[in-house]
């Protein structure tokens, strides 16, 4: 372990001073949005911008607005000091690390929509939380205006929304999409994966199974119904308690899709174990 390198700022005027001072020298910035606990799938979006950029600032914020009201904003793992921890030997350049006040001073008033995509899948299931990303995202990225930002293809579809945002709104950042890191076993890496008991992470596994039984059966262009009414009661027989969704769409609008064609397309699901609601995706075709 070298020398500590990281820098870390709690506030907006901090944090565009340094950003100012390397692009006064030229230097290419990028973004990595987080809300800490952060694992291997942070890290590989954190050394993907350091490879594709000069300076890499990585943001840990809870962010309230996008957890509905019976969800887990106060359970949410919370631990700034490990996380800086990895951030520094993944060779992040500075973290920031803003409060609620910082972020949603009193009397704020403005929020980001984006209509269509938000309103299936996640969005439906969780009313108001795309809302939330989008809002604290927009901010985030002008806070830093870096010159890419990343993002995880593990949410498909915040990712897809993000990219369609920064589009709408001319905001000048390249938004990068980075493939799901997974367990050796197949399960995508997420924060919500410490939730689980040791029973329930083993359960866990019929999400990637299932997902890749279900593409394997599209791939010869039949009918989906079947199959996803197939994958999803798999999903229920190999322990889930409840299936949000397990949908084929549309690789670039998310619209649903009757069977795989031409177009690029993404199986995807959300689906609960006790209180722990997890998520996947895979391309299909
Ligand atoms: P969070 O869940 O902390 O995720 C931060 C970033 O890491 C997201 O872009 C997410 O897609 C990516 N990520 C998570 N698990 C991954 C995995 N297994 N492989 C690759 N990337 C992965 O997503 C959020 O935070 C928030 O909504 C945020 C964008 C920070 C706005 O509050």
């Amino acid at each position: 372990m070298g020398i500590s390198t990281i820098a870390a700022v709690r506030t907006i005027p901090d944090l565009r001073a340094q950003v100012r001072a390397w692009r006064s020298q030229g230097l290419r910035i990028g973004f990595v949005p987080t809300m800490g606990a952060l694992h291997d799938g942070h890290i590989t979006l954190v050394r993907t911008a350091k490879q594709r950029c000069d300076k890499v600032v990585v943001s840990i914020f809870v962010n309230p607005t996008q957890f509905g009201p019976n969800e887990d904003f106060d359970a949410y793992p919370r631990d700034e000091n490990a996380d800086i921890a990895k951030l520094e030997t993944a060779q992040a350049d500075l973290v920031y690390l803003p409060t609620v006040d910082i972020m949603y001073p009193p009397g704020t008033a403005t929020t980001v929509n984006v209509t269509g995509l938000t309103e299936s899948l996640c969005g439906a299931a969780r009313p108001g939380h795309f809302q939330g990303v989008t809002t604290v995202v927009t901010k985030l990225l002008l806070q830093v205006l870096p010159d890419a930002a990343f993002f995880g293809e593990k949410d498909y579809q915040q990712l897809k929304t993000i990219t369609r945002m920064a589009r709408d709104l001319d905001i000048p950042t390249d938004i990068v999409g980075v493939p799901t890191v997974r367990e050796a076993d197949s399960l995508a890496l997420s924060s919500r994966n410490a939730y689980l008991s040791p029973a329930q992470r083993s359960q866990a596994l019929a999400l990637p199974r299932t997902l890749q039984a279900v593409a394997k059966r599209l791939c010869d262009g039949s009918d989906a119904d079947a199959h996803l009414a197939w994958g999803r009661d798999e999903l229920l027989r190999g322990g889930f308690d409840s299936v949000d969704y397990l949908e084929l769409c549309d690789a670039e609008d998310l619209t649903p899709l009757t069977h795989v064609g031409a177009r690029p397309a993404r199986l995807i699901v959300a689906a609960r174990i006790g209180k722990t609601r997890l998520l996947d995706n895979i391309a299909v075709g």
